[in-house]
């Protein structure tokens, strides 16, 4: 349940013939799929040929690469499908990570005002984290995710079978968010994952089913009773202020995961320096990240300068009332408990200590600085 919306969630393994047979229930004249270039020959080129005969069906492919999540290639996107024949009766379905995902959301809140969608995710941040967010988006004059809506799926249908062809460095990345889970929330979220953790190298798809339902747990309780994110559920932005920031300033060099798992860090930094979260808790940011083992590379060679003027353009700003130099983010006074701003989870950190975070981090000397591994 998200929200007042109950949406279904079909999670399997090796069950292509499932999500076909779940697409074919949905009555529409036409399918347009959207996937990207490595994920088509995979999955979508199967899915297109088992739809084909319930309806008609399009396989659009959309560039990969954050630097192509933008209006111009979903304009490009729409008028695709418009040109085939899409109407308000086609579903529109998303086969790939979270960017295939936002991107196919984002089209179908647009097109027609609004048509069906359903999400077909193959990476394990999609699975577990980012199609179960209400938040469709694109990035816009360099700011991430910052023109969107909320729009829901009609369903969601997951085959983990397919991550055994993901690389390691993507289920690292995916494994950053569950990481952001246990920090967040603490409880069992924080006992179940290491063990999860040690075992990413197999790559094996009962893994990513064991990762996928507990991210999805963990995700569900808040969503429901806060499904556009903006109260309870703001607490899954922890990282994503920088790491949103690093994320674009590195110009694909990191994933989002990645990206994240270093904002989680700078949060961290920013926590401890204004005496909300102890040493301890501080060091267990760094001891469960290394684990997800997306901290081999050192991004030392970002300017933190440049990063903050990305943060004063974050998605957050204006949420709740502060001055200009005050950074809006979600903080932690140790692991599970969020810091309390005025009216909601969002804390005002000043910018200069936000800065100089950042630096400590970003020259901290417990990895490899990139481009030198
Ligand atoms: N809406 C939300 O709440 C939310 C939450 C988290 C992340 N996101 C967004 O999600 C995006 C990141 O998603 P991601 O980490 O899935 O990255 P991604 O979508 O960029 O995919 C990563 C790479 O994996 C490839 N790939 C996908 N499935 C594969 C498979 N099964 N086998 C082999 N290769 C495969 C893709 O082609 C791509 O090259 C970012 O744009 C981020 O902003 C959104």
């Amino acid at each position: 349940l998200v929200g007042e919306r109950s949406i279904p969630y079909y999670l399997g393994t090796d069950c292509f013939e499932e999500i076909a047979a779940h697409l074919h229930s949905l009555e529409t004249d036409r399918f347009i799929l959207i996937s990207d270039r490595k994920v088509i020959p995979r999955i979508g080129e199967s899915l297109a040929s088992a739809l084909r005969g319930y309806a008609a069906v399009d396989l659009l492919e959309f560039p990969e690469g954050e630097n192509h999540k933008t209006l111009t290639y979903l304009e490009k996107l729409a008028e695709t499908a418009i040109w085939h024949g899409a109407t308000r009766k086609s579903v529109l379905v998303g086969i790939g990570g979270g960017l295939v995902g936002n991107v196919t959301g984002l089209l179908a809140a647009l097109l027609f005002r609004g048509v069906r969608f359903v999400h077909v995710p193959t990476t394990l941040l999609a699975m577990h984290d980012s199609v179960t967010s209400l938040k469709q988006a694109v990035n816009c004059g360099n700011v991430k995710n910052v023109i969107g809506a909320y729009y829901a799926p009609e369903m969601i249908l997951a085959d983990t079978g397919v991550l055994e062809t993901l690389p390691l460095r993507h289920w690292r990345a995916g494994a950053v968010e569950l990481a952001k889970n246990a920090l967040i929330l603490g409880n069992d979220f924080h006992e179940l994952l290491p063990p999860l953790l040690r075992d990413i190298e197999s790559r094996s798809s009962s893994l990513g089913r064991q990762m996928v339902k507990l991210g999805v747990r963990a995700k569900a309780g808040l969503l429901h009773t806060d499904p556009t994110e903006k109260s309870g559920a703001i607490i899954f932005e922890y990282g994503h202020t920088v790491g949103h920031a690093l994320e674009l300033e590195s110009e694909g060099a990191l994933t989002h995961g990645e990206a994240v798992a270093w904002g989680m860090l700078c949060a961290a930094e920013i926590s401890h320096k204004l005496g909300y979260l102890s040493e301890a808790a501080r060091q267990a940011h760094w001891d469960l990240l290394r684990l997800t083992g997306t901290l081999e590379m050192l991004p030392s060679w970002m300017d933190p300068g440049r990063i903050m003027t990305r943060i004063y353009h974050d998605n957050k700003r204006g949420a709740c009332s502060h001055e200009l130099s005050d950074i809006p983010m979600v903080l932690l006074q140790g692991i599970g408990v969020p810091v309390m701003g005025p009216a909601t989870m969002l804390v005002l950190a000043p910018d200069e200590i936000v800065h100089s975070a950042i630096s400590a981090v970003l020259h901290s000397c417990e990895s490899v600085p990139c481009g030198q591994a």
